[in-house]
């Protein structure tokens, strides 16, 4: 399972709290699964839980940056972004409906992990970035910039790219799964 490590933060206690808490839950629903005493209703609602909590964590952040005036394109990068996440977990959602209940929340888990560690090292660390610089008197347009010429530590780096590997992967299962189905249904 990730580790949440405070060299992750972004300087905001608001948002950092929140990544904090959702990715203790994601731990806890993990120990449910590897303990396999929770049924299939339960893990169901701590799942729903768990997206009930990204949806407030978001729309936190949506209005941080519109209060913070951070520039435009940075905000509707992150709206598009936290629209996708709904969208991709529902679909992995009925795409896993008939795999073995531990191996169908497994995958579930793994993408809900991999996807916001993508997002909270990539995203909301250039978020964080340009908070600051918006802090110390540049213009929106400029922090935007700033952000976008920042290079990544190792720190964050490294996570960055497993997350990425495994969200790739579980794309391209995805995509032979559905070819797969194209073809039974062509015969
Ligand atoms: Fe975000």
């Amino acid at each position: 399972m990730f580790q949440w490590n405070e060299r992750y933060e972004i300087g905001q206690p608001i948002i950092d709290t929140e990544h904090r808490e959702l990715f203790a839950m994601l731990s806890r629903i993990g120990e449910d699964i590897a303990q396999d005493e929770e049924s299939s209703d339960e893990l169901e609602g701590a799942l729903d839980g768990l997206l009930q909590y990204a949806e407030k964590h978001f729309h936190d952040e949506e209005q941080l940056m519109v209060e913070q005036g951070v520039d435009p394109r940075h905000l509707k990068l992150q709206q598009m972004e936290h629209q996708s996440f709904f969208y991709d977990i529902e679909r992995l959602r009925s795409l896993t409906a008939d795999e073995p209940m531990e191996r169908r929340y497994e995958r579930l888990l793994q993408f809900v992990t991999n996807w916001l560690v993508f997002h909270t090292l990539r995203t909301d660390q250039q978020l964080g970035i340009q908070l600051k610089a918006l802090a110390a008197g540049s213009s929106a347009a400029d922090a935007y910039d700033q952000a976008e010429q920042a290079t990544f530590s190792v720190t964050l780096y490294r996570p960055i790219v497993q997350a990425l590997t495994h969200l790739w992967s579980d794309a391209m299962e995805r995509i032979h799964m559905l070819e797969r189905r194209l073809e039974n249904a062509e015969k």
